[in-house]
């Protein structure tokens, strides 16, 4: 193969690093006594699943399988998240708990990997509290897992390795979750830093990779029959910051439509910088799915002066009239957070009043949780957890019934479904996402599954739309 990364800029894997893996994974390969299966137990967002597609991919190259479950597994890893609090504490019961499987199954290797390793302390934290553990590194090594996979092997010792450099490795390994649909990194890490959020600390700065080898990588997936594809980033908006010649994400965006990728989502998004032409890239494709998910965080002013934010409520509603004007119909959901320190009850009816407003598809409703390190954690007028919880479930409530009643206006609409799998209620009937992102069970069977389905949308149940062919 050609090499083509001779020109690269510092910010990527060396083509001398990723021989180094190649390597360690064909050296693991090779070793006569070595874990044959791996299972890996994600947490988190899309993009903690991406990684864990990629880590499969590496084990794939060592010659190991997936394991049915992570009790007859011989290696599992866990990758974990951190954004709140209560995502670390599961990862870290769910370790322990394996600490009792591998009594009775004394091969059993523990890995923990992602986000919560790249927490300051936390290596420290897992040599001497969590002596049971064999190997852990965070997200900015993670291409590094085969050569510490067969360190740990041919030692027989701990290995414990944190790097915060801010990389991007090229070309690794990928064994997809999904045949039809599958992820697309396009940007690393987040320059933002609101108050509340770790993100920035754990996944590092910005950095986007160059455009030819996201169209490279689309063009493969298209090639393997890949129907949907969804652009990861914490920043899709700002992709394109510090690349040369013109990158940016509608550019990105005008790219893949015109080479034909037959359903194009993408996430996250800041409302700080969606821009016109994003909005115009979308209204002019053909692929570009009709939906979009714009975390607001709080509806008052001054909570989002607090969070770092740089919009204000009424930027936030001018950008959900102009996606409105240019994709009627557009789906809009949203990331909410209550509790924010110093948050009032006044200022809360101000998230309240604006969900009402919007209207959304659906909302990820979370409370304020505490990360060590970020501004919010050290602000004045924390809230008590029960004036949080009572705040959350009106939210809740509120979100609820405008959902309800916004959904209602897809019913006698026809939609193409990507059929995901058997509805979990029924053997006769499938889901899957329709174009504007929402959940849609209709009538079918398991070969459904992987296919687009025309289906016209009859009602709105449980929160999600039910529907028949057509
Ligand atoms: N507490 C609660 N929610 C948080 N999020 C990020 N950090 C925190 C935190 N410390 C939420 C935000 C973000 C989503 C992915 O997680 O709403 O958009
Ligand atoms: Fe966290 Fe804000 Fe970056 Fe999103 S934009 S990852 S909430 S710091």
């Amino acid at each position: 193969m050609q090499d083509h990364r001779t020109d690269r800029k510092p910010a990527h894997v060396t083509e001398t690093e990723l021989q180094v893996q190649r390597q360690a994974m064909a050296e693991v390969r090779a070793l006569e006594d070595r874990p044959r299966t791996f299972c890996i137990v994600t947490y988190g967002c899309q993009m903690n699943a991406h990684d864990s597609e990629t880590l499969a991919g590496m084990f794939r190259e060592m010659g190991m399988s997936e394991a049915p479950d992570r009790e007859s597994a011989d290696f599992v890893l866990f990758n974990t998240c951190c954004v709140r609090d209560n995502a670390e504490r599961k990862a870290l019961g769910n370790v322990t708990w394996l600490k009792e499987v591998r009594k009775r199954n004394p091969a059993l290797r523990i890995g923990v990997c992602g986000c919560m390793i790249q927490e300051p302390g936390m290596a420290e934290r897992i040599l001497k509290q969590y002596s049971f553990v064999d190997l852990a590194f965070g997200t900015a090594n993670l291409y590094r897992m085969p050569e510490l996979f067969l360190r740990m092997l041919q030692t027989g010792s701990r290995v414990v390795e944190v790097a915060d450099e801010n990389t991007i490795a090229e070309d690794l390994p990928v064994q997809r979750l999904r045949r039809d649909a599958a992820y697309i990194t396009i940007m690393y890490g987040c320059n933002n830093f609101c108050s509340y959020c770790i993100v920035p600390y754990v996944r590092g700065r910005e950095r986007s990779r160059e455009m030819d080898d996201i169209l490279r990588e689309a063009e493969g997936l298209m090639r393997d029959g890949v129907k949907e594809i969804m652009l990861l980033g914490q920043n899709v908006n700002s992709y394109g910051l510090g690349l040369e010649g013109g990158a940016s994400f509608p550019a990105l965006l005008r790219r893949l439509d015109a080479m034909g990728v037959e359903r194009l989502r993408f996430m996250t998004s800041h409302p700080k910088d969606l821009s016109d032409d994003l909005i115009d890239a979308m209204a002019g494709s053909k692929h570009i799915l009709p939906q979009f998910h714009l975390p607001v965080q709080s509806g008052s002013d001054e909570v989002l002066r607090a969070m770092n934010r740089r919009y204000t409520r009424a930027e936030y509603l001018g950008r959900v009239r102009a996606l409105r004007g240019a994709i009627p119909d557009i789906g809009l959901t949203t990331d909410i957070i209550v509790g924010h320190p110093g948050e009032t009850e006044a200022q809360f009816l101000d998230t309240l009043s604006l969900v009402e407003e919007v209207g959304y598809d659906s909302a990820f409703t979370f409370i304020y949780s505490p990360r060590v390190g970020t501004r919010a954690a050290a602000m004045p007028g924390q809230i008590a957890p029960e004036v949080a919880t009572e705040r959350i479930q009106r939210l809740i409530a509120v979100q609820e019934r405008r959902q309800r009643e916004r959904l209602r206006r897809f019913i006698g609409m026809e939609e193409s479904v990507l059929a995901e799998g058997l509805s979990r209620r029924s053997d006769a009937a499938v889901s899957g996402k329709g174009g504007h992102g929402i959940s849609i069970t209709f009538p079918g069977s398991a070969e459904d599954v992987g296919e687009i389905v025309r289906v016209r949308v009859t009602g709105v149940k449980n929160n999600t739309l039910t529907g028949e062919r057509v």
